[in-house]
């Protein structure tokens, strides 16, 4: 970390703190103020690896490891990968010497709590981990890797974490980017924080044991990258949606290496928008398409919703909103709305109604500083932000939804 403090006014003499470092300055005035400033670089990488659970494979021993680092490893496991891989993962840290410590975790949207962070931290506590040398290792769906990143966040000020995510959101999504957070109150990710991982590793064979529904709605925020940003994309969702959700994104024979370039588009685009603008800053972040309406209908609909599913209900309200407005086409409107069905994914839902959504909407404006800053989607492809929606739009969009849908079937 680079730090240089110094007076707010330089016209005046400034003497140097004989108490601080090089670059501090105190006023010699009867009001003293001194200006603190730092600048902390974040850099970590994120690795697409096949097959992490490979004895042969040294990714996950050396995950966040350094030269002081011994062999015990602090781990949060996900309870479905504790049930489906957890006698892999002992065999595999046989393998390479080390001494794990499993903490496992229950990992659901209910279970998005601050409970779950205590848990966590009690349990660092107990294994008294030494934080400059031993990393924290999450490995479970994007509800675990918030849980865990917050936690660590939290311990000692900060503490290093790797994020291995084994859900499709989880890969393209909640494994990738800074944000930590649990729900509170009822009210999604209302505490949280912005903590990089060291590393984050992206292995898709994950995916084999996952839900078909938990498939469908990884799909949703892939198919938010598409539609706001690539329209290769999309015409590739189009084209072989079920069938890489039928092969859980395998490649297989035929199929060229469409799975792998839907995962990589789906990261690239992910981690473009989010790298410049990593604290969000700017607040029109076109990643935040979907994400207007669907906390609040997410949180209403528990435990009855996804995470992914209320994001596709935002995405189709928003996308009969563009359409209305002659921002796309009822052709692209049916396209887009085939794709979600062809995905499972719901445009609708009872919990939905105008005056529900106008508040969600207030309630987003509230952390878009006073602006709607909604993304809409112009064609498919590219966005736009609008600040003028108005409460009779959104009835209208919701019309139609209740109606059949998008595609009108
Ligand atoms: N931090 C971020 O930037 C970010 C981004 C997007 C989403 N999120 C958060 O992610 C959460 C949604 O994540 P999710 O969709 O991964 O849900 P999830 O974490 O609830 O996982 C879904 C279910 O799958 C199980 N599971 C996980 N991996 C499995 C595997 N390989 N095989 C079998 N079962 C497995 C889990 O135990 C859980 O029951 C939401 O809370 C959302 O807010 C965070």
């Amino acid at each position: 970390m680079e730090s240089t403090a110094q007076s707010f006014a330089p016209s005046l003499p400034q003497i140097q703190n004989p108490l601080s470092g090089p670059g501090l300055f105190r006023h010699g005035d009867s009001a003293p103020t001194w200006l603190v400033q730092a600048t902390k670089p974040v850099r970590y990488e994120v690795r697409m690896v096949d097959n992490l659970l490979d004895p042969t494979r040294e990714d996950l021993a050396l995950a966040g490891a350094g030269e002081r680092t011994g062999n015990r490893r602090f781990i949060v496991l996900d309870d479905r990968i504790e049930a489906h891989y957890g006698a892999r993962l002992r065999q595999y840290f046989q393998a390479h010497g080390l001494r794990p410590h499993f903490c496992v975790l229950p990992a659901e949207e209910r279970n998005k709590t601050m409970d779950s962070v205590a848990h966590v931290v009690r349990d660092l506590n107990e294994f008294g981990i030494s934080r400059r040398h031993e990393p924290i290792i999450a490995i479970g769906g994007g509800v675990l890797l918030d849980i865990v990143g917050f936690a660590a966040s939290l311990y000692r000020r900060s503490t290093p974490y790797v994020r291995i995510p084994t859900t499709l959101i989880g890969l393209v999504d909640a494994g990738v980017g800074v944000k930590t957070g649990v729900n509170f109150e009822n009210h999604k990710n209302r505490i949280g924080t912005y903590f990089a991982p060291s590393l984050a590793l992206l292995d898709k064979t994950f995916l084999t044991t996952l839900a078909e529904r938990h498939l469908h709605n990884g799909f949703a925020e892939i198919l938010k990258i598409a539609l706001v940003k690539d329209f290769r994309l999309f015409e590739l969702l189009e084209e072989h949606g079920p069938a890489l959700v039928a092969s859980r994104l395998r490649s297989r024979q035929g199929e060229g290496d469409v799975a792998q370039e839907v995962l990589e588009r789906a990261v690239q685009g992910m981690l473009e928008e989010l790298q410049p603008n990593l604290w969000e800053s700017n607040l029109e972040r076109l990643v935040d398409y979907g994400h207007t309406f669907s906390p609040t209908i997410e949180m209403k609909a528990l435990p009855d919703l996804l995470h992914g599913e209320a994001v596709n209900i935002d995405m189709a309200l928003t996308t009969s909103i563009a359409r209305r407005r002659g921002l796309l086409t009822l052709g692209e409107q049916v396209r887009i709305g085939r794709v979600m069905r062809s995905m499972n994914l719901p445009q609708y839902h009872p919990v939905c109604d105008v005056a529900g959504l106008a508040a969600a909407l207030d309630d987003t404006v509230r952390h878009r500083d006073g602006l709607q800053r909604l993304p809409l989607p112009v064609g498919i492809g590219a966005a736009c932000f609008v600040n003028d929606l108005t409460t009779d739009e959104i009835r209208h969009a919701l019309d139609d939804l209740m109606a059949g849908g998008l595609d009108g079937e």
